[in-house]
């Protein structure tokens, strides 16, 4: 009863994504709700990404009698209880103390996976134990093999089956919004940092206990501990290496499902399906990267004409709702991503955060498949959208 209550009263105060951001924004010291809602550029990707899911209705239909709305679906084997999951983020820990482990436990409470990020605060060791069967885990490609098995074994050895390889880094981004708030990696300490820190005390007693936020599963590599910023981490170590054939030595180490994350061209769908990748993630990474890109649920459409039903096909960037996550699955998406939805939830509300995130937006997509006049998810990929 009290966790009913509870819930009630979460969904009254915030109903939407929208109410946690704004929560979020308040609680969060500057530099990590900048690093958080950063684009690159004019950010008009930021706004596309959004807009463009907007732009597409669905018509419903009526007299269908009681309808109750299934969302359970199945992926690689595995049962979820929602079509969507958590996003890879980097850099977690400034933006919310353990937010990898809370976001793993509230994976394995409402049963969608949670993407463990190589550029997280956290590793596979610590998030291995709360992740339960929900871990994925996501690599950005090192230059070396051996690295890159090392890495691959290390979360394979503490239960992610699943492998994102995210594509679309071919060289860090400028992200001029970030540079602006001053953000250094790790932060500086400087006097606006120890204001910062001053006045938001909740995000501060979380860090001294979990320490100053840093690349934890990849500090332990000796050539990499002086690194200075992500995007110079990346450049050396992580970035501009990949290619069709690094991918198909990555499929190869792996004994669970891969999928290749960032793409947008359907060309580069069809090649992935040739090196006999599991899936792809159609995603712009959040319009972090590259601001004349398309945005992911305006370039779903191509890539379901040419690779659906070959390989799986996965979308993020710009969902903020139910209502978007029914519009990608009915344009063909079999799965869907959030990386900043879940960030707001736990900045917001700390370790409820996240099961209040899975509250809205399981609640919102259930509501409009009513709305729509569809009980199961399998009757929406039949052209309902326009
Ligand atoms: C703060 C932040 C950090 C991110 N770090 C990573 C990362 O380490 N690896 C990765 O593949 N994608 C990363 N992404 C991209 C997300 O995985 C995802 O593609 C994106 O957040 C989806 O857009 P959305 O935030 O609008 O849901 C990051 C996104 C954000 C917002």
């Amino acid at each position: 009863m009290a966790y009913e209550q509870q819930r009630q009263r979460l969904l009254m105060k915030y109903p939407a994504i929208e109410d946690l951001a704004k929560k979020a924004c308040q609680r969060m010291p500057q530099v990590g709700w900048e690093y958080l809602i950063t684009g690159t550029g004019r950010e008009e990707l930021v706004h596309r990404n959004t807009a463009d899911f907007n732009e597409i209705t669905l018509t419903p239909q009526f007299c269908k009698g009681q309808l109750n709305p299934r969302i359970q679906t199945t992926l690689f084997g595995q049962q979820y209880q929602a079509p969507y999951g958590v996003a890879p983020v980097g850099l977690t820990g400034l933006m919310w103390p353990r937010a990898e482990v809370l976001l793993a436990q509230t994976a394995v409470k409402r049963g969608i996976p949670f993407t463990l990020s190589t550029l997280a605060t956290e590793t596979p060791e610590t998030v291995g134990p709360h992740v339960g069967e929900m871990g994925w885990f996501q690599l950005y490609p090192p230059r070396e093999p051996e690295l890159r098995r090392t890495l691959l074994k290390r979360a394979w050895d503490h239960g992610f089956r699943t492998l994102m390889v995210t594509a679309d880094v071919p060289t860090p981004s400028r992200r001029e919004r970030t540079k602006r708030a001053g953000m250094g990696i790790p932060p500086k300490i400087s006097a606006n940092f120890l204001w910062q820190g001053l006045t938001h005390p909740v995000w501060s007693w979380g860090t001294l206990k979990n320490g100053l936020p840093s690349l934890r599963t990849v500090a332990n590599y000796s050539e990499f501990s002086s690194m200075m910023s992500v995007g110079e981490f990346v450049q050396d170590q992580m970035g501009g290496n990949l290619s069709w054939e690094y991918c198909q030595q990555v499929r190869d180490e792996w004994d669970g499902p891969v999928v290749v994350k960032g793409l947008l061209h359907p060309r580069d769908a069809e090649i992935a399906v040739e090196i006999g990748m599991d899936g792809v993630v159609v995603s712009n990474h959040g319009a972090r990267q590259f601001d004349g890109a398309p945005s992911a649920i305006k370039a779903l459409p191509e890539v379901v004409r040419a690779v659906k039903g070959k390989t799986k096909i996965l979308m993020d960037s710009g969902v903020r709702s139910g209502l978007d996550i029914l519009r990608a699955l009915s344009l063909g998406a079999d799965f869907v991503f959030l990386g900043r939805a879940f960030i707001y939830g736990v900045a917001a509300l700390g370790k409820i955060g996240g099961e209040h995130v899975v509250e809205i937006l399981s609640g919102d997509l259930k509501n409009n498949m009513s709305q729509l006049g569809i009980e199961d998810l399998n009757e929406l990929y039949d052209g309902l959208a326009s």
